[in-house]
């Protein structure tokens, strides 16, 4: 594979926070253009702190990196402020699907265009662009957001990502509390905009069993190191992986070998 294929590289990372608490103790993974890679691990693996590394958003949280490399399209991560990150098209959505509860769906929406400096004809075909692929959220969209559901808020989250027109989206656990039903919808949307537009997608998810079924690759963490990396559609079939790294399940005797572990 060229470097020019990869949109995003994270090469043995180690992160902390106040200088103290070690987060992240060596995660590796690459993401090609175009690819939609799931992060997988229980609570506390990391997969916050990871998103987080690649916006560069851990210094406001008083943590750092403090070994390792992330580069999106080519360049280092780490000399760039978030701004600067989103405008160059690596667009986080943070867990807990942020909107502004007291603005309606369309005004969060067009605070995502706000941060690119868009004009007022592009804003309006963004708002289409996002509400053909939510119509949901054009049913809503003069709904104040503290008002609509979980799952339309976190709707409007990822089309208010979307309106500052991403390369890459960042996405941390979009299926928290959400019913089953809600997730499917959001996540072949995700599939869909991935498949029609190019867009590359990185996914931290709890709930592998979705993450699987919608992600090309994915890659495990288990206490902030990388232990597994391989085809969504192996990891899938692998019950005892499930069971080992997810906490999904009682751990089988042996740790799992076939597929690729990271060195
Ligand atoms: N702001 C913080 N300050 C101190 N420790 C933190 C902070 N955020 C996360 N951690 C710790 O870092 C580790 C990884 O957490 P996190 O990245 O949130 O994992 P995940 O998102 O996979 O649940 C955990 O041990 C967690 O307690
Ligand atoms: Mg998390």
């Amino acid at each position: 594979m060229s470097d020019n294929d990869v949109i995003l590289a994270v090469d043995t990372v180690h992160a902390t926070y106040v200088n103290a608490i070690t987060a992240l103790n060596g995660v590796s993974f690459e993401i090609r253009r175009g690819e939609m890679l799931a992060l997988l691990g229980a609570n506390g693996a990391g997969k916050t702190t990871t998103l987080k590394a690649i916006s560069n958003l851990l210094p406001a949280e008083r943590g750092q990196v403090s070994a390792g490399t992330i580069r999106y399209d080519g360049g280092d991560v780490s000399r760039r402020k978030p701004g600067d990150l989103v405008r160059a098209g690596l667009v986080p959505v943070l867990e807990g699907r942020h909107c502004f509860k007291s603005l309606t769906v369309e005004e969060n929406l067009v605070t995502g265009g706000i941060g690119r400096g868009g004009r007022r004809a592009e804003i309006n075909a963004d708002l289409e662009r996002v509400y053909s692929y939510f119509p949901r959220l054009r049913e809503k969209r003069r709904t104040l957001s503290g008002l609509t559901s979980g799952g339309e808020q976190q709707m409007t989250a990822i089309g208010r990502a979307l309106m500052s027109r991403p390369r890459l989206l960042l996405l941390d656990e979009p299926s928290m509390g959400l019913a089953p039903l809600i997730v499917q919808d959001i996540f072949q949307t995700l599939k869909k905009l991935n498949r029609e537009t190019g867009l590359s997608i990185l996914v931290a998810e709890q709930n592998s069993a979705v993450a699987l079924r919608y992600a090309d690759h994915a890659a495990v963490l288990e206490n902030g190191v990388s232990v597994l990396s391989g085809a969504a559609a192996d990891l899938r079939q692998r019950e005892d992986i499930r069971a080992f790294y997810l906490g999904q399940q009682p751990p089988p005797a042996a740790k799992p070998s076939h597929l690729h572990a990271v060195a």
